[in-house]
């Protein structure tokens, strides 16, 4: 029998539920969380005390591992709301299969589906209202597991917590973003955690992003370590191009493998586009801006599902990418899954995990 079979989540209600104060005609991305969060504890072993209890306040060693030696990891997915009530989320199968991904790289226990999918279940169906249903809006679900011993000394965590809340989020406009192709500071190398999603991934991005925020640019493209010859991904979120007829996205393990990316690829092979996943050079980039063969560029990841690029630097040079309206494939995806995630069009692909 393993660990967790049989086992129930217990539910421990809020006695102040915290929704009134919320605004959901203005809301402010990760700043009010709802009601309620999940709650699982590693130890000898195995998974227990899995239960949904009110959000609040966590109380850790200061020796706690995690604080000192990272071994944090986290997941983003959003969850929606149909114009009839039923509350979807979109594919969080695919998150929970990274989130192992990165754990196992991390050297931190998996995280069963009982409680990773099973258990985000619940916590949607027990904070239900505070999922928004306008159009554009949604529940953020921040998923994350960090190293809980304490004790000093580099080693794996003895202990680990894993934890889900969640956030109603505003309709996300975003506007056309500028990206500085990257050739000094680096992302990921071949055989290091570039693929995984961990805490340390964002840390090392904040100094190189503000450079490029100083020079006028959005976000930092990413390119190889050894090289920089190769395009890698986005600040945080990965990239496609339609260079001639063709869709491309860079590939690789020092990319993290997005589910938006994978879906978009995966409607323009069902549509019919010739799409590919290889490495694309700066050059092939940059001479294909030149030559007119770059007609859409932009950046795929839950938050915004598309953010178009409409600028892009290198070597002290701007490259400027067509119009936004003519971009005919991104602006017919984007169009796509905001219909296909509020329910208004069938799930031929069944990509919306409904909460009963
Ligand atoms: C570094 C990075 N790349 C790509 C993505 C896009 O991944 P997804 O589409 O799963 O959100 C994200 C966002 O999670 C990210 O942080």
């Amino acid at each position: 029998m393993s660990a967790i079979d049989n086992f129930t989540i217990q539910v421990e209600p809020t006695q102040q539920s915290r929704i009134s104060q919320v605004d959901f005609d203005h809301l402010v991305f990760g700043k009010i969380m709802s009601d309620h969060m999940l709650v699982a504890n590693y130890d000898n072993g195995q998974w227990e005390d899995v239960k949904i209890v009110p959000y609040g306040n966590l109380s850790v060693s200061p020796s706690m591992s995690a604080l000192h030696y990272g071994q944090a990891i986290f997941e983003g997915i959003k969850g929606y709301k149909f114009q009839d009530g039923t509350v979807s989320i979109f594919r969080p199968d695919k998150n929970w299969e990274r989130f192992n991904k990165s754990a196992k790289r991390l050297e931190m226990p998996e995280v069963p589906q009982e409680i990773f999918l099973d258990g985000l279940k619940k916590l949607l169906d027990v904070d239900r209202n505070w999922i928004p249903s306008k159009e554009g809006t949604a529940l953020y679900i921040r998923p994350f597991m960090f190293g809980t011993e304490a004790a000093l000394g580099v080693h794996p965590s003895k202990s680990y917590q894993f934890i889900i809340i969640t956030c109603p989020v505003g309709a996300y406009y975003s506007k056309p973003i500028s990206l500085k192709v990257e050739t000094h500071y680096t992302r990921a190398a071949e055989g290091g955690v570039g693929f995984s999603k961990n805490a340390g991934n964002y840390a090392l991005s904040l100094y190189p992003t503000q450079l490029a925020n100083n020079e006028g640019y959005d976000q930092i493209m990413w390119t190889d370590a050894l090289e920089h010859k190769y395009i890698e991904e986005a600040g945080t979120a990965n990239l496609i191009f339609r260079i001639g007829d063709t869709i491309i996205t860079p590939h690789g393990d020092t990319i993290l493998h997005g589910v938006t990316r994978r879906t978009i690829m995966e409607l323009a092979e069902k549509w019919g586009y010739k799409a590919e996943q290889r490495k694309v050079s700066v050059k092939e980039l940059i001479d294909g801006i030149e030559a007119g063969d770059v007609t859409e560029a932009f950046a795929a990841g839950t938050a915004a599902t598309i953010t178009h690029i409409d600028r892009i630097g290198f070597n002290g040079q701007d490259y400027t990418l067509p119009p936004v309206e003519g971009r005919e494939f991104s602006n017919k995806v984007l169009a796509y899954l905001n219909e296909l995630r509020y329910g208004k069009i069938d799930d031929p692909f069944g990509w919306n995990y409904i909460v009963k």
